[in-house]
């Protein structure tokens, strides 16, 4: 193995945070190489997660929608049917382009991408095992892992991403299945239980706990969610865990469940069952002992608030860290981390990273829910804006959801922000700015919104919490 030349910072990983911190690191002056073993770049959210999954999400509905809803809005399609390999090319031709895209942002910003899997040997070497067969050993004076999660493994239920997938075998499905079980009502399970529900699919969800949505849900905002999600068709059973997943003489699968407190076994008839029950942090193979990193709970590196790991010169981030498993938080790392290492003011406010999950209608929220502000003993007040009175959303025909408005009692700073509404991912953004800024909600309803749009809605929701009405509600 023939040592290279030295480089100011070496990323492992060309995810969203590391590819995103390898740029900024290039464009302030950093000589920078980014190491990347996928054979592509962009990641998890590139390849196998966030733009596959609303590739399938846009087309899935589109198709809902022509076969479910056309006819009550005057449009007529006969001989409709479904393309299933055509809908899967359009989803790869999006990610190809993204991520084709990346290598071109690198050339142009002079970054080095070296393809191949990194390994630490000291603490500013890394052995990197090339794609294209053999070594190479890169030096850097400064390292920053991006390596990401993958997929909890389910205990005693092997992925073979055919019959019992991840969210990856959930992205390239042959055929639609006629019985899917989804194990875990997280943001997976509603994202891509949604698209094979749409394409015909019957979907029937096991979620341990007594709600859906994942980590850091609103309450109410979970309950309506789930009324939506199962008037489109989408079953629940709640409370509920699989004690196994069993193959059956035909072939098909057998789900073993009982009620999570314990009770009676029951078992599920599926064809595809699909696990996601969580991420966890990826370190295999890289060779954190060689550098001295040490690794903090559940595989997750530990790191100071400049992203510096007990290792001074290696810092980490994304997934692999503490917070929210979000592309658009690891990509704020990453810059973040950069711009820290060259002297750089570090801050990123995760209370203010927005969630967002992709169904129909979307679910968008940022800052508090309102059961964190009862545990804190905050005082605060609500608005709540319902679609069905919105102009836009009446043109649309597109009704479903509210806007919630928290507010604090005294001070009428925003608290927080939680949207049900087919545009509620592009809403939220208006609520990230007026929070950062420290808005009160009487600031945002005395901003002239433009009639008739959605964002109306929190303007109205924002109306109530100020002056306790709202006009048009
Ligand atoms: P990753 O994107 O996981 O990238 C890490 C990279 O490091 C990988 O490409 C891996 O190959 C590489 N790597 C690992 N070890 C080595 C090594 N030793 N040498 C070289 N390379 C290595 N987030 C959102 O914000 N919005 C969404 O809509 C969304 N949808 C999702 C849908 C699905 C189905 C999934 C699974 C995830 C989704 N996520 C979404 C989460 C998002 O993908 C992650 O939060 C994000 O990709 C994390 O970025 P990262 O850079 O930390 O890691
Ligand atoms: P998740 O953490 O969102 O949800 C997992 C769900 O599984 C939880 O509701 C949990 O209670 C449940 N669960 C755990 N163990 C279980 C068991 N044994 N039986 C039944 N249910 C069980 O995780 P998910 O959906 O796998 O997604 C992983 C991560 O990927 C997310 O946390 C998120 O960070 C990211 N992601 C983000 C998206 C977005 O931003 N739109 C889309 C998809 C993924």
């Amino acid at each position: 193995a023939a040592a290279d030349e030295e480089y100011d910072l070496a990323v492992i990983g060309g995810g969203p945070g590391g590819y995103v911190g390898s740029i900024k690191a290039a464009q302030m002056g950093l000589k920078t190489v980014c190491i990347e073993k996928r054979g592509t770049l962009g990641g998890t959210c590139l390849n196998v997660g966030c733009i596959p999954s609303k590739a399938l999400l846009n087309n899935s509905y589109l198709y809902h929608q022509a076969k479910k809803d056309f006819a009550n809005r005057g449009i007529i399609v006969e001989g409709l049917s479904l393309d299933l390999k055509k809908m899967m090319d359009a989803k790869n031709t999006s990610v190809g382009q993204l991520t084709g895209g990346i290598e071109m942002l690198f050339k142009k910003n002079k970054v080095d991408y070296v393809k191949g899997a990194g390994k630490f040997l000291g603490p500013n070497e890394i052995e990197v095992e090339l794609a294209e067969g053999g070594k190479k050993t890169v030096k850097a004076k400064k390292v920053m892992i991006a390596t990401g999660s993958e997929v909890t493994p389910f205990p005693g239920v092997e992925i073979d991403e055919k019959q019992i997938i991840s969210s990856t075998g959930a992205l390239t499905l042959e055929a639609v299945p006629k019985k899917m079980i989804v194990i875990g009502a997280g943001v997976i399970g509603l994202e891509l239980g949604s698209v094979w529900e749409r394409l015909g699919a019957e979907v029937t969800v096991v979620e341990f706990s007594g709600a859906i949505g994942g980590l850091g849900i609103d309450k109410e905002v979970s309950t309506t969610f789930q009324r939506i999600m199962k008037k489109q068709g989408l079953k629940f059973k709640l409370n509920t865990k699989v004690t196994g997943v069993a193959k059956k003489a035909d072939g098909t699968l057998g789900v073993s469940v009982e009620a999570a407190a314990g009770g009676k076994e029951d078992t599920l008839d599926a064809d595809v069952v699909l696990v996601c029950i969580g991420r966890r942090p990826y370190t295999f193979g890289l060779g954190l002992e060689n550098a001295g990193v040490e690794m903090a709970d559940r595989g997750k590196l530990k790191v100071n608030d400049q992203f510096q790991t007990n290792v001074p010169h290696i810092y980490a981030i994304g997934d692999i860290i503490d917070g929210p498993m979000l592309a658009h938080k690891a990509e704020d790392e990453g810059v973040l981390a950069v711009e820290g290492m060259l002297g750089g003011h570090v801050h990123l406010d995760y209370n203010l990273v927005p969630s967002v999950v992709y169904t129909h209608p979307e679910v968008a929220w940022v800052g508090k829910t309102e059961e964190q502000l009862k545990e804190e003993g905050v005082e605060y007040l609500k608005g709540n804006f319902p679609f069905m009175a919105n102009s836009r959303a009446k043109t649309n025909v597109d009704t479903d959801g509210f806007v919630k408005v928290l507010t604090d009692k005294k001070t009428d700073k925003m608290l927080g922000v939680h949207i049900i509404n087919s545009q509620a991912g592009e809403l939220i953004g208006e609520a990230c700015l007026a929070m950062e800024y420290g808005a009160s909600s009487e600031d945002i309803a005395r901003v002239c919104h433009a009639h008739p749009t959605l964002s109306e809605a929190l303007k109205g929701a924002c109306q109530q919490t100020y002056s306790g009405k709202s006009i048009n509600f």
